[in-house]
């Protein structure tokens, strides 16, 4: 009879062992709660396709910030929804649009009991929900939109975010960003680069989130899924032009991509469990085809391995619960 001498499986009998020899960890302190405010509103309302999910007032939001923290996440992103758009995206740079009312109101309730963090992109605040100010082509402008996204930084910073992340894919937003913010007296706001940003088909429910009705696609900003070099130099331009932080988006369909940052940078690398890849685990966890704790924790996890310290995910209140009760 050949009797294997080595057996891996002896430290696998239990529960306590597996714990012992666990070589990744989720540290609720490690994820951030993407939070969505819409103007007007005086109860929150439900994403129908993000269960679970919901547009905040600005008062369910500062509560649920607070028990965000209470939760220990890490941090927050804000996003708006406003409830007049326009060409140029203004709302998002006005001081009193609701992405920058949003900011101080949840600054002046949690302070720095976590790191606020704000996205810095038009598609929000535009009628056409493009990222950027348009040519009169239709094609988006880039150095034009650079100076928009410079203003809505210093717009984000004097409401008093901790961390701004621009996630627009303009070349050179970084630098215009870091820019802005040092000109304006705001050296200490941190950028935290979506470096890494594929045009991706998971995003589809967050435009329900923020009502977005983009005409056409983002294939000429964002990247194409089938590239895994151009990221890299993505990140390589991104911590040049002074990111302190890059990301990968999506997540779980991109863990090679994640991995590949990891070993490239020094900087701390996060990635964003997207929308859809939320939208995914909950249609078939209610269906009863998967076991939903388990694979939320499963796919936390495995982007941890992969490389990403920091993880923004629509179940970080919840996951850190679990997490807790399970180590
Ligand atoms: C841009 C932005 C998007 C997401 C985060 N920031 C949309 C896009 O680029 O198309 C998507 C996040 C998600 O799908 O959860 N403001």
């Amino acid at each position: 009879m050949p009797y294997p001498e080595i057996r891996p499986r002896r430290l696998r009998r239990n529960a306590a062992v597996r714990r012992l020899v666990a070589e990744t960890r989720v540290d609720p302190a490690e994820l951030v709660l993407p939070m969505f405010v819409r103007e007007g509103l005086t109860e929150p309302r439900a994403v129908a396709s993000l269960p679970g999910v919901l547009q905040h007032s600005r008062d369910s939001l500062r509560k649920a910030a607070v028990e965000a923290v209470q939760a220990g996440v890490g941090g927050l992103m804000l996003f708006g929804v406003p409830a007049e758009r326009d060409a140029t995206g203004s709302g998002g740079i006005d001081p009193d649009g609701i992405l920058n009312v949003a900011i101080r109101d949840v600054v002046a309730e949690v302070g720095d009991a976590t790191v606020v963090m704000s996205d810095l992109c038009l598609d929000e605040f535009t009628s056409h929900g493009h990222c950027g100010l348009l040519t009169p082509d239709g094609d988006v402008d880039n150095d034009a939109t650079l100076e928009a996204y410079a203003r809505m930084a210093v717009a984000q910073a004097d409401a008093g975010v901790h961390v701004v992340g621009p996630s627009g894919m303009m070349d050179g937003q970084v630098g215009v960003v870091r820019r802005a913010l040092d000109a304006a007296g705001h050296q200490n706001i941190a950028v935290l680069a979506y470096a890494v940003k594929y045009a991706s088909a998971f995003f589809g429910p967050f435009r329900d989130a923020v009502e977005s009705a983009l005409e056409g696609d983002r294939r000429a900003y964002q990247q194409d899924p089938a590239n895994l070099r151009e990221s890299l130099r993505e990140v390589e331009l991104d911590v040049a032009e002074g990111a302190d932080m890059v990301m990968v988006k999506p997540a779980l369909p991109y863990l090679d991509v994640v991995s590949a940052v990891r070993a490239a940078v020094d900087v701390p690398v996060a990635a964003y469990q997207v929308s859809g890849e939320y939208a995914m685990v909950e249609a078939a966890a209610a269906n009863g085809w998967i076991d939903r704790e388990r694979v939320i924790l499963e796919t936390l996890t495995s982007i941890r391995r992969a490389g990403a310290q920091i993880i923004l995910t629509y179940w970080a209140v919840e996951a850190a619960k679990l997490l807790r009760e399970r180590y």
